[in-house]
Order: structure tokens, then C-alpha cells, then sequence
């Protein structure tokens, strides 16, 4: 039986989306238990809505809510796809090396606290980086540290602006994560 995945969101969900659709085609050997969305207002619930998959609402600071709800839906791996809060302890303590994260930069660039959505690309712009991309790596109890687990460049355009980096970077993330976590839950990466 396929080992089962809980996914956490708080925006527009186009990564678990993509982890969804991915599991279900049988290219992600998971099953897709749940959604942990901590924003009433995310798109993330309509798209579980329309894929039928179960959807709860915590808030962002109950770690014991989230960590009843992982173990109520038998969750053995946690994805974080845009969950715009840090896990708590409860929930690292009882999942530590099965939490995973996408960032949309090349950590240990432009990550850490307040480096979320197009600030991180126009971060980027900014510096002048010819490539950005990218990263898949394990949660601990600060933002975007943890284990590396698989990179992938995006070069950066003459006339990108933000949005359209986040844009381009969003839509290799959307191919990358689902062969990444694949990777891992089969044991052909390591979580450390
Ligand atoms: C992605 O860029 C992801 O790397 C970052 O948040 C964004 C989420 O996008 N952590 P979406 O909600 O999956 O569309």
C-alpha cells in the first residue's frame, strides 16, 4: 500500500495541486490523505474541493490540532507547498525527517524569514543573479534551514520582472517537487 501523504497549503495550491495530480497518475507513490490549509480564503480549498480530497482548516499557531489531525488521517509524510507558517514542535518532534518543503530560490540564497513570494524574486533581481531555481529540502524548526535535497536552476531573463521569474520558477516547481518526493519516499534519496 502506498505510504500516505498529508499536504499543508495557505495559498493558491498549484503545487499540491501538482503533488495531486502526480500521485493519482502514479508518478508520486503516496496517497494524497488531506490538505492542512491555516487561510479560510486560500484557492488551496477549492482546489481540494474539486479534487475531493479532505481539507481542514487549523489555526496557524495550533501545532496540537495539526499534529491530532496528521495522525487521525495516518499521515506518514508532510509536504509543505506555500505554508506560510513555521511547523511547530509537536508536529517536528513526531515527524522529524518526513517533513519537506519547495522553496522558490536556491537556499541557502534568498530563504529565511520574510523571504515568501515575489520579495524572494525581487531579491533576486535585485542582486543581479544570472540563475535562480528551485530547492526541495527537509523542515526544521526555522525557516528554509534543513537538509538539501534536490536543486534545479532557472536562469534569470534580460526582462523579467518579479512576477514573471515567480511565474517561471512556480511552473518548474510544479514538475520538480512531485520526482523529488517520489525520490524520497521510495529511499532512493536520503532525508539527511
Ligand atoms: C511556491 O512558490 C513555493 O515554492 C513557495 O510558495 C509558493 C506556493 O505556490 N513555498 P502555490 O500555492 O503552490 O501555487
Amino acid at each position: 500500500m502506498a505510504t500516505k501523504l498529508a499536504i499543508c497549503a495557505s495559498g493558491e495550491g498549484s503545487n499540491f495541486e501538482s503533488l495531486v495530480i502526480a500521485s493519482r497518475a502514479g508518478l508520486l507513490q503516496a496517497e494524497v490523505v488531506g490538505l492542512i490549509c491555516n487561510n479560510p480564503k486560500a484557492q488551496a480549498l477549492e482546489r481540494a474541493e474539486r479534487l475531493k480530497i479532505p481539507a481542514k482548516i487549523i489555526e496557524r499557531t495550533d501545532d496540537r490540532a495539526m499534529l491530532s489531525q496528521l495522525i487521525e488521517w495516518q499521515a506518514e509524510w508532510v509536504a509543505l507547498a506555500g505554508f506560510l507558517s513555521k511547523v511547530g514542535p509537536s508536529v517536528l518532534e513526531r515527524y522529524q525527517g518526513k517533513i519537506v518543503n519547495v522553496h522558490p530560490a536556491l537556499l541557502p540564497k534568498y530563504g529565511g524569514k520574510g523571504m515568501f513570494g515575489l520579495k524572494i524574486h525581487e531579491a533576486v533581481l535585485k542582486a543581479g543573479e544570472r540563475v535562480t531555481g528551485v530547492t526541495i529540502h527537509m523542515v526544521e524548526s526555522e525557516y528554509d534551514q534543513g537538509h538539501i535535497l534536490a536543486q534545479k536552476q532557472v536562469p534569470v531573463e534580460a526582462n523579467d520582472t518579479a512576477q514573471r521569474l515567480a511565474d517561471r520558477v512556480k511552473q518548474k516547481e510544479r514538475a520538480f517537487y512531485p520526482v523529488v518526493l517520489n525520490d524520497l519516499v521510495l529511499g532512493r534519496i536520503k532525508n539527511h
